[in-house]
């Protein structure tokens, strides 16, 4: 059995899992974040209430918090039946169950639709989609781009990818991705290829183990300076 998503997917994770994702240290929380394709994530909302300084971009912004709700609530069936049915591709050990899986991401999301109308207004939270971001170069320290890239190697040409990643490098002075498998937690095979033409470019791409592991195998960030 595998995954297939005919779209990509507003589903969304913690705080805590991009912190662990990304690696992310006290001294990256205090820099000024791109958080790319975050979607219902509640990474935006649980910094900004620590403080942090970020901005969220995704195309899913266009549409009112009642729409976004109600994506979410489309889209949640198919994940949990999908997940359910390809069990062996994820670890579970942090998450226990499917049931656990799906608590702590409606979690996540209801954070993000409580946040979402006020961090419109305070614009962070950004429509737009990539691979063209409407900022300024090098505005951002650091960009953090989760469950996009990679993940959809089936939905997304090699061209998106490096077109995405060259946008990302442009607005920001550093660009993390992760995970580096698809849905069906194959390594990508774009990965190697992106590395091969980032260095090329002479950009210093290293591939970072991480300490976070649901899809199988799915602990490597690739980080980019
Ligand atoms: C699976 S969700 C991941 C959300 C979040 N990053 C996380 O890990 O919890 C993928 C997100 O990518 C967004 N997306 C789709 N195409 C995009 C694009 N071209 N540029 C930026 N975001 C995109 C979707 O709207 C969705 O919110």
């Amino acid at each position: 059995m595998t995954i297939e998503y005919h779209d990509i997917k507003p589903w969304g994770r913690s705080f805590d899992e991009y912190v662990r994702m990304f690696s992310l240290t006290p001294a990256d929380l205090k820099r000024k974040i791109l958080g790319c394709g975050d979607g219902p994530a509640s990474f935006n909302a649980e910094l900004t209430g620590r403080g942090g300084n970020v901005i969220s971009i995704d195309p899913v912004y266009r549409f009112s918090t009642d729409q976004i709700k109600q994506k979410i609530g489309e889209t949640y069936d198919d994940i949990i039946r999908q997940t359910r049915e390809n069990r062996d591709k994820f670890v579970w050990q942090e998450i226990g169950s499917i049931e656990e899986l799906g608590r702590i991401r409606m979690s996540a999301m209801a954070k993000f639709l409580e946040d979402f109308p006020e961090g419109v207004m305070q614009k962070r939270y950004i429509p737009g989609e990539l691979p063209l971001l409407p900022f300024d170069k090098k505005e951002f320290d650091l960009a953090l781009c989760s469950h996009l890239l990679f993940l959809y190697t089936d939905n997304l040409s090699l061209e998106f990818h490096l077109r995405s990643l060259g946008e990302l490098c442009r607005v920001s002075k550093e660009v993390r991705i992760f995970p580096l498998v698809d849905v069906n937690a194959n390594r990508s095979p774009y990965v190697d290829r992106v590395i091969d033409i980032l260095r090329m470019k002479k950009l210093d791409v290293t591939e970072v183990k991480v300490a976070y592991e649901f899809q199988k195998g799915g602990n490597m960030m690739l980080k980019i300076c």
